[in-house]
C-alpha cells in the first residue's frame, strides 16, 4: 500500500442513489441530474479533475436528499434541488 496526499483541490460528493420509491432517497429529487450538471460545469470551467465532482451511493441521510458533501471545506448541503446547482457551482467550482 502507498499513501499520499489527496490529489484534488476539492471533492464534491453528490449522492445519486435511487431507491426507486422503496424508501426515501436522493433519487427522488434528481440527484443524478444534479451530479451531471455540476460535473459538466466543472468541465466547462476547465477545473475538472482538480475540482472533482463525484457520485456517492448513499451518504446516510436519505430523507434529506439530495445530499452533497464537500471537502476540504467539510460542508454538507441537504435538500439540494436542481435549481440550487448554480449557487453550489459558484460557491465551489471556481
Ligand atoms: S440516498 Fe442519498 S443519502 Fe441515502
Amino acid at each position: 500500500m502507498e499513501t499520499q496526499n489527496v490529489p484534488y483541490k476539492r471533492q464534491i460528493f453528490v449522492c445519486t442513489h435511487n431507491a426507486n420509491g422503496e424508501k426515501a432517497s436522493c433519487g427522488d429529487h434528481n440527484g443524478e441530474e444534479i451530479f451531471r450538471q455540476l460535473r459538466e460545469i466543472a468541465k466547462e470551467r476547465k477545473l475538472h479533475p482538480m475540482i472533482r465532482v463525484a457520485q456517492a451511493k448513499c451518504l446516510g441521510q436519505c430523507a434529506r436528499g439530495v445530499n452533497i458533501m464537500v471537502y476540504p471545506e467539510n460542508s454538507w448541503h441537504n435538500d439540494v434541488r436542481v435549481e440550487d446547482v448554480t449557487k453550489i457551482a459558484n460557491q465551489y467550482i471556481q
